[in-house]
């Protein structure tokens, strides 16, 4: 079965066509980061009217690519949240109206189990119904969840604060360095020292105890910044070379302590992982590492099925029941459990 797959939950408008929930057939995708940059983070009426001006270019490059006619299509999944809502809207108006138009069914996917099946859908030898922990960390959601299969998810922890891709973004602007902030401190990173600072996360005194907060590391980082401010010469690009990096190791250590903790404590031996953040080298480094010495086998999309994409709505829609597209709507907070 083809499915259509559009994503349009933030400032990514993202199209790809999805055979038997794995094949992905061709991907479209543009941003309009490029407008947002000089505000310092997405403006949503401008993500929104981005979205609409390029959903049809994006629909008629990634069937014209593929050479498939609009009836090739079988079914339309599109991400119903969570998201900006302006920007949630036009994706799913554009998946009514092909929906009502082609005379195929549609179906709305939960972006973050998008992000989770990302992992999966590379992974032909996970049964689809096996128990495993998910985490879940992009621009606006940090979620660890339990995970019967990918119909049945609950909730584990989710962070009392910043999302982990939310204090990359934050302590980039801190160091003077561009928007979306995760890349630009992977990008200086190493030519600083990861040991220069330490930047620990306090522990929690109630709810989940594998709850994040990572307000405080990014308040550290500025307390440290503010403090070498304060010296005689100005902060060098070393010297923010070394902030980066002690603050990156410190955060990757954090969400790989609490992955592992999770699955241990659910005596659960599988991890998917997915989300912006998981593009991170380090990251993903570590959780290998680390999973490989205890035994979790551990599934990690590859760099382009991380960050936001249609292929991932494509593929989990692909397992999910679909219904009339006038049923659709757009939930922008949906949470991670819910369908
Ligand atoms: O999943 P995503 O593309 O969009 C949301 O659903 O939010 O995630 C975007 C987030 C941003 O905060 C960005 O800084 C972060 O992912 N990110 C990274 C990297 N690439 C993207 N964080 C750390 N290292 C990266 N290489
Ligand atoms: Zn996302």
């Amino acid at each position: 079965m083809l499915v259509l797959g559009i994503e349009t939950s933030c400032d990514e408008t993202a199209l790809a066509l999805v055979a038997e929930g794995r094949k992905v057939l061709g991907t479209q995708i543009a941003s309009s980061l490029a407008s947002h940059q000089r505000y310092g983070g997405v403006v949503p009426e401008i993500a929104s009217r981005a979205h609409v001006e390029l959903l049809t270019l994006l629909l008629e490059r990634v069937l014209f690519d593929c050479g498939l006619k609009p009836q090739a299509v079988e079914r339309i999944a599109v991400t119903r949240g969570p998201g900006l809502s302006g920007s949630l809207l036009a994706g799913v108006c554009a998946a009514r109206a092909l929906g009502l138009a082609w005379g195929k069914p549609a179906v709305g996917v939960n972006h973050l189990q998008a992000h989770l099946y990302a992992a999966l859908m590379e992974r032909a030898d996970w049964p689809l119904s096996a128990p495993m922990i998910g985490l879940v960390i992009s621009g606006g959601h940090t979620a660890l969840v339990r995970m019967e299969g990918i119909r049945r998810f609950s909730l584990i922890a989710q962070t009392r604060d910043d999302a982990v891709g939310e204090a990359f973004d934050k302590v980039a602007k801190l160091l003077g360095l561009g928007f979306p902030g995760g890349p630009e401190i992977e990008r200086i990173s190493p030519s600083g020292n990861p040991k220069a600072y330490r930047f620990s996360v306090p522990r929690m005194k109630s709810g989940s105890s594998l709850d994040f907060s990572l307000s405080g590391m990014k308040t550290a980082v500025l307390t440290q910044l503010r403090g070498l401010e304060k010296g005689p010469s100005p902060v060098s690009d070393q010297v923010k070379a070394d902030l980066a990096a002690s603050f990156q190791r410190s955060i990757v250590e954090e969400v790989v302590m609490k992955s592992v903790e999770a699955a241990r404590s659910h005596r659960i031996g599988r991890l998917a992982v997915g989300g912006g953040v998981v593009a991170n080298r380090l990251l993903r480094d570590r959780l290998s590492e680390v999973c490989g010495d205890l035994k979790i086998d551990l599934a990690v999309p590859s760099i382009g099925l991380c960050t936001d994409n249609g292929a991932m709505v494509g593929g989990l829609g692909y397992h999910l029941n679909p219904d009339a597209p006038s049923s659709l709507t757009a939930v922008p907070d949906l949470r991670v459990e819910m369908n």
